[in-house]
């Protein structure tokens, strides 16, 4: 679940706002030469969209060779009006100095590389050198950030700091933006970039693309250097240069440079000297099991003993951090210049307050939506005093489920006092201005640690990896890391996901250190021992190797990229993860399937090929994974369109619902907390209903949520009265317009009205919504095991999935975690305590043959592989064949009809 993960990055998914791409590009006056084609429209594809003369080894050579095709730094200079204090700050960066060395390498070489120190001035100074230079002036320069909130942070910074407005300086993230005709610099994320390059391969309203933070290498900036390697020699051969730099926190930039398929000749790398001041590492002599509690003793340490300066504690997740800020807001009570109350228990009261005021909005809220809500389906029900009782039984299982995050925090409440060595003691120093900081929490809190604090205490920041690079805190004179960082885990084999608490690199643990030295020399206390140190890794591993591959593929398929293995990743994935992909996409019919033998001699070689269909292509035009992809393909049937729309928007927003598990910080906290719990519970069984509906079980839960959300005009008091998340639900609202809109184009027979209202589904369409889920969800089929079966205890009400040889659980969140269907399908199983199956739905086994073909095998093998299901009379009509799913389960005879 997403608040569990540490991991502060928000890929944007391969998205953008239609209107704000097109209404740049009218604006982009023609640049000389001939005008852009797609690649493909000669019927070259971009895999081979290498230079044509086999003497040209690269684009670099065909920069060296002919000065007209990248033509010296543009004669202009477009002058800036910044305010004199603004100049000034400017001329503290780092970078300034090199403003010069970078010009004139970008103007001799269309591809050059930036490293410098988080906060050099990289993402702020180099998009104005640019401007300056006038690759703006009839063009637009290009950012794309991993991050939504650095796309937008940074584009307002920019324009800031250029006295220009939002319409000049703008971004674009995956729904929203502020991109005009008039926008010469436009940060993005790196997923509205590649979509980008779906429609125009050459990028032609661009003449510079500069792409940020490469070092986190995260899958979408791996692709885009990848194509954009390609893009500038297709752009050098038709004499319309593009420029493109890479931008780097770090020095690790061999899998760029060294990397001869990405860049027959390595492009310069141009260091920007830090102005970093020295920071002294202390380790620990011993390496403590309880790295939070060892947080908070440093802490209390540093702030008696150590002279002023700012603290930055680095942990590993949202749970943890606030636990701490909780248990030093209490050790150091806050600022005498702030009203007591207001800041140091701001957590607990505010929670309260909220539940509060949702129970009273919620009565509200169901008052005035009842009356066009369907009973049925959509009805909201205030949640019974019995029930209560029921679920805080239910809590038990569901806090164990949730595993590492409770353990740390739950018994701190005892042992503060102990702990903190004294609070008498402790009560003597100085206030403690603790705040914290993660990706998830809301922007205006975030920007709190911009500000100085309040005068006469210390500011500690309690952080996730946020502030490892892409944020800079002012007045870090001491860091303190516990060396940990939580990241998900995903096993390629299995496709389990896990959250795992593991150490960092030493490239991170050296990040964290460099954040104590930013304004005067530092110090950083590593929490662990300097053996321990030596045996962590040297980088973190590039986010392709960790991740599922098959959107990505997909994606690359549509862009006629066939032979995958070939393309020049900086670091490729690996072949097992790139046949796992096709295979996956080959069964839910986006791929061709060569004939067996055919496949074997590719698998043998390694030479992925298998074409993408017409299926696929309409798949790879939904800006959603292959699964949900194949869902949207498939809804078309019996009205079921807008249902699917919105099950898949749900399941692509993650984590609609909001994070009810976490430890309370005090009696009244945890009672408001268990309320809250109950009442979403309750929620999710009367959304899921009963009967044919209950079978579709989480989907259900979501397609009901989705419902009445929308039937109660999409409130930020529903969201709350219902434990629903207001900006994921907002979310939803805007992927289901967006899904509609591509459907539409897609096919415009269907013909949808973008109404966010909808109907509840009849209780065919249930069934139908099912069996299409499960087409879509066909590879993550799991059966519970049978009585006959149970081999000891922990198998008992447990299921089988055909690549795990331990049981799966349904999670005790879901509506069927009591229903125990005999197969399901499921979104994810996720591992915490076991090994659980979120977004669960009911399989009848009768369909599996007919919607799952690829996975089954027929005794005597299908003619037609296809067997057809017949709705109207309710059977599959097929051979008269043995079935058995593909790890031997036998399945009932199908009957011919
Ligand atoms: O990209 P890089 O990490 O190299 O630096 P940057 O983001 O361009 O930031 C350069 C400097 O601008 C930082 O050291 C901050 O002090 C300052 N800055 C700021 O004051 N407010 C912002 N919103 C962004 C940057
Ligand atoms: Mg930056």
């Amino acid at each position: 679940s997403q608040s569990e993960s540490s991991e502060d990055s928000e890929p944007d998914g391969a998205t953008e706002d239609q209107e704000g791409a097109g209404a740049t590009a009218s604006t982009v006056q023609p640049l000389p030469g001939p005008p852009g084609r797609s690649p493909f429209s000669d019927g070259s594809p971009a895999g081979s969209g290498q230079p044509s003369a086999a003497s040209t080894p690269g684009p670099e050579t065909a920069a060296a060779s002919g000065p007209p095709r990248h033509p010296a730094r543009p004669a202009v200079f477009i002058p800036v009006n910044r305010t004199p204090e603004m100049q000034a700050e400017r001329l503290q960066l780092p970078i300034l100095s090199e403003e010069q060395v970078i010009m004139e390498a970008v103007a001799e070489h269309p591809i050059v590389i930036v490293c410098g120190e988080t906060g050099s001035g990289k993402t702020t100074q180099v998009p104005q050198f640019l401007y300056e230079a006038g690759y703006g002036s009839d063009s637009v320069i290009g950012v794309t950030e991993p991050r939504r909130v650095a796309a937008m942070a940074m584009s307002q910074r920019v324009a800031k700091e250029m006295s220009l407005p939002q319409r000049v300086v703008s971004y674009q993230i995956r729904y929203e933006g502020n991109v005009t005709n008039e926008t010469r610099i436009k940060f993005m994320t790196d997923g509205v970039l590649l979509k980008e390059i779906q429609k125009d391969f050459l990028l032609l309203k661009y003449k510079v693309v500069i792409i940020d933070e490469a070092h986190e290498r995260s899958v979408y900036t791996d692709i885009l250097i990848g194509l954009l390697s390609r893009v500038v020699a297709l752009r050098a051969k038709r004499r319309r240069p593009l420029k493109l730099l890479i931008m780097s926190a770090t020095l690790r930039v061999e899998d760029f440079t060294q990397n001869q398929r990405l860049f027959a000749r390595p492009p310069p790398v141009i260091k920007v000297e830090s102005r970093q001041f020295p920071v002294t590492v202390h380790f620990n002599k011993r390496t403590p099991e309880d790295y939070s509690g060892e947080c908070f003793r440093k802490v209390c340490k540093i702030h008696r003993m150590l002279p002023a300066g700012g603290i930055l504690v680095f942990l590993t997740g949202q749970a943890e951090v606030h636990a701490l800020c909780r248990r030093l807001r209490r050790a150091f009570p806050a600022s005498r210049s702030q009203p007591p109350g207001k800041e140091e228990d701001k957590d607990s009261s505010e929670e309260m307050r909220k539940f509060k005021k949702s129970r009273s909005r919620a009565k509200k809220a169901r008052a005035k939506a009842l009356p066009h809500i369907n009973l049925d389906s959509y009805s909201v029900l205030p949640a019974g005093e019995a029930d209560e009782d029921r679920e805080a039984e239910a809590d038990g299982d569901e806090e164990a489920a949730l595993g590492s995050d409770l353990d740390l925090d739950l018994g701190d409440g005892d042992s503060d006092g102990g702990a903190g060595g004294g609070a008498s003691l402790l009560d003597a120093s100085l206030p403690l201005h603790v705040l914290p900081l993660y990706s998830l929490l809301a922007p205006e809190k975030q920007a709190q640690v911009f500000r100085p604090p309040p005068e006469g205490t210390r500011l500690c920041v309690v952080a996730t990896n946020v502030a490892e690079t892409s944020l800079t805190i002012p007045g870090i004179k001491y860091v303190v890391d516990s060396g940990k960082v939580k990241k998900r885990h995903y096993d390629r084999v299995t496709g389990v996901s896990s959250f795992r608490v593991t150490w960092v690199s030493q490239a991170s643990a050296d990040q964290r250190a460099g954040r104590a030295g930013r304004t005067e020399p530092g110090h950083c206390y590593r929490l662990y021992s300097s053996a321990v140190f030596g045996d962590f890794e040297q980088f973190p591993a590039p986010e392709i190797t960790r991740k599922p591959v098959e959107d990505l593929i997909l994606q690359m398929k549509a862009l006629n990229i066939e032979k995958v293995v070939n393309f020049p990743f900086p670091t490729p994935p690996s072949v097992e993860a790139l046949v796992a992909a096709e295979e996956l996409l080959i069964a839910l019919g986006a791929l061709q399937a060569p004939p067996k033998t055919e496949r074997l001699k590719q698998l043998q070689r390694s030479r992925l090929s298998c074409p993408i269909t017409a299926l696929g292509r309409t798949m790879a035009a939904f800006p959603v994974a292959p699964r949900c992809a194949k869902m949207l393909a498939l809804g078309r049937q019996h009205g079921c369109l807008p249902y699917a729309i919105a099950v898949v928007a749900a399941m692509t927003v993650r984590e609609l619902f909001e994070e009810l598990d976490r430890p309370a910080a005090s009696e009244e906290e945890l009672t408001a907390l268990r309320g809250r719990r109950a009442r979403v519970a309750q929620m999710k069984r009367t959304w899921a209903g009963r009967g044919a509906s209950l079978k579709l079980g989480d989907v259900m839960v979501l397609l009901g949520a989705v419902g009445a959300c929308e039937y109660a005009g999409c409130s930020r008091e529903f969201c709350e009265a219902n434990g629903l998340r207001f900006k994921a639900m907002l979310e939803v609202r805007r992927l289901r317009g967006q899904l509609t809109t591509t459907v539409n184009a897609v096919c415009p027979e269907a013909g949808l009205f973008v109404d966010p209202k909808m109907d509840p589904p009849t209780e065919s369409q249930v069934t139908y919504l099912r069996q299409i889920v499960t087409a879509g969800l066909g590879d993550h089929l799991a059966r519970r095991v049978q009585s006959e079966e149970l081999l000891d205890d922990k198998w008992r009400n447990a299921y089988k999935t055909p690549l795990l040889d331990d049981p799966v659980f349904i999670h005790p969140s879901s509506v069927l975690f009591r229903e125990l269907p005999e197969f399901v399908v499921y979104q994810e199983i996720v591992e915490t305590t076991k090994m659980y199956m979120k977004g669960v739905s009911a399989v009848d086994e009768q369909w599996i043959p007919a919607l799952l073909p690829a996975y089954c095998q027929f005794d005597p093998p299908l003619e037609d592989p296809a067997p057809t299901y017949c709705p109207e009379r309710g059977r599959v009509l097929c051979h008269r064949a043995s079935v058995f799913y593909r790890v031997g389960w036998r399945l009932p005879a199908v009957q011919v009809d």
